[in-house]
């Protein structure tokens, strides 16, 4: 068995370009994901990278909507740095080969809630799945890097501070594999909530196991959930693009009446969290939708292609019917804290992506600062040398014990009710009651089954959901005042 010079856990921009660029300096990578290449959050990003292209933009104007949008808990410094090398990470990905959408033979750019000028480069709506393609194209030509796909990352291997491998699931059995580095580039937690834009990996994993290695994490409370995911009782969650508010369309009633002006001067437009709550509070007084049948139909099928069909396959023509729509956790603003070349409190472990709290979401994120932010600190993470790790090999064949079904359907429950909890209680709107309830129901899910089945992935990742869930209401529970994200009645 190998001994490799870094092990990168993720599959997302983060973890797929960080590859890239550890393998251009003859490092021998190893790039382990849950399940294929391209699953993953990154592919599932509809709207685009947000940078200073623009010649209408500056740095000093970006820097300032991601602060106003996090209000102004971002660290500064942080945002400046991610902002300054915005430009050259989005031509990195054109010299990579993404297909970006043009006008006039160059970038086309389109406008996001809380932008004060279009800065959003895209490929229609279908970003995330274009670039997660390219870099998949290019990761499986590379040949210092080794791909493990259906690789589940159980845990971290952490002696005295220092990490030294990554334990994993692989075809039913535990192994160890030893590096220089680790890098956590493993997603997000959106799964810990019952409607969420996140796709089924999501389960809070990256997260849980740096937790349990004992990094230090920060701002967890504030989970930003989307304004706008489809809502079709029965059909699952799928994101309504923020580019779809950006390019004119309307938050209604189903009478037609617009309802923002009445939150924000900006309207549809406002900062994320502003328009979630508001849609929140007028869901009491019945659905809401997204109307944008003044565009013209053949606009909407070149510029919105995925979102075009994926409705039409509902029956819902989106040149003629309203779209129903409601909130859905989406991404998390904090996590492991990491500095501008990703490094943790514990030596050899980095963390890039969502997973990471690098300070420039702040309090909420400004929408396509995600890709941006995985994209730059995927960058310079390659910075950090890497030494060969003394561990000894060691090379672990333990067996994964098979579910039986009663333990199968009770695990199911756990987490059906944990979701649920996380929804109602530590969700878009908390009270102080709600995050008690909160504490009660996880503890009582905790209880479910003593001890938690961990040797099978599906036990483990539940266990690593608890883990997270746990954090993210502590979390809650101390900051007392509303704050972004983070809306306390
Ligand atoms: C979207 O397309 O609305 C998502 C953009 C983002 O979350 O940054």
């Amino acid at each position: 068995m190998k001994q490799y010079d870094v092990i990168i856990i993720g599959s997302g921009i983060a973890g797929m370009n960080a590859a890239l660029r550890f393998a251009e300096q003859n490092k021998k990578v190893l790039l382990i994901t849950k399940r294929t290449l391209q699953q993953s959050n990154t592919r599932k990003a509809q709207g685009g990278i947000a940078g200073v292209i623009a010649e209408e933009d500056s740095v000093e104007q970006h820097v300032r909507d991601t602060l106003v949008a996090g209000c102004n808990h971002n660290k500064k410094s942080a945002v400046q740095f991610m902002v300054q090398h915005s430009t050259a990470a989005i031509q990195r990905l054109i010299d990579l080969g993404v297909p970006f959408t043009k006008e006039h033979n160059t970038i086309a750019l389109t406008q996001e809630a809380a932008h004060s000028v279009r800065r959003i480069a895209f490929v229609d709506d279908y970003t995330g799945a274009a670039i997660s393609q390219t870099l998949t194209r290019h990761v499986r030509q590379q040949k210092n890097i080794t791909i493990l796909e259906h690789a589940f990352a159980a845990d971290l291997l952490v002696e005295k501070g220092h990490c030294f491998g990554v334990q994993i699931i692989h075809k039913n059995k535990y192994k160890n594999i030893m590096s220089g580095l680790v890098v956590l580039a493993a997603g997000g937690p959106g799964q810990l909530y019952l409607h969420t834009t996140n796709p089924p990996i999501a389960t809070s994993d990256g997260l849980a196991m740096a937790i349990r290695a004992g990094a230090t994490c920060k701002d967890l409370e504030f989970i930003q959930f989307h304004p706008t995911a489809l809502h079709l009782p029965g059909k699952p969650c799928f994101l309504i693009s923020e580019s779809v508010r950006g390019e004119g369309g309307y938050l209604v009633h189903a009478s037609g009446k617009r309802f923002m002006k009445n939150y924000h001067t900006d309207g549809e437009l406002a900062p994320r969290d502003i328009v979630t709550r508001a849609i929140f509070e007028e869901q009491k007084k019945g659905p809401v939708f997204i109307d944008i049948r003044h565009k013209k139909r053949t606009y909407l099928q070149k510029r919105f292609p995925t979102i075009y069909t994926k409705l039409k396959s509902y029956g819902i023509d989106m040149a003629s019917n309203l779209i129903p729509v409601s909130p859905a956790a989406h991404y998390s603003c904090g996590g492991v804290v990491a500095d501008l070349q990703g490094r943790t409190n514990i030596t050899n472990l980095l963390a890039i992506g969502e997973v990471a709290y690098t300070g420039v979401h702040g309090a909420n994120r400004l929408a396509s600062n995600s890709l941006l932010e995985a994209l730059v600190f995927s960058e310079t993470v390659t910075k950090n040398s890497c030494k060969p790790t003394k561990k000894s090999e060691q090379f672990s064949i333990e067996k994964t014990e098979k579910i039986p079904p009663e333990q199968r359907k009770k695990l199911l429950q756990i987490r059906r009710e944990l979701r649920t909890t996380m929804w109602h209680d530590v969700g878009i709107v908390r009270t102080a009651m709600t995050l008690k309830h909160a504490q009660q129901s996880i503890k009582t899910l905790e209880q479910k089954i003593t001890p938690l089945p961990t040797n099978n992935i599906l036990g483990s990742e539940i266990k690593n959901m608890l883990i997270a869930a746990h954090t993210i209401l502590t979390a809650a529970q101390k900051r007392k005042n509303s704050l972004g994200c983070h809306y306390v009645e």
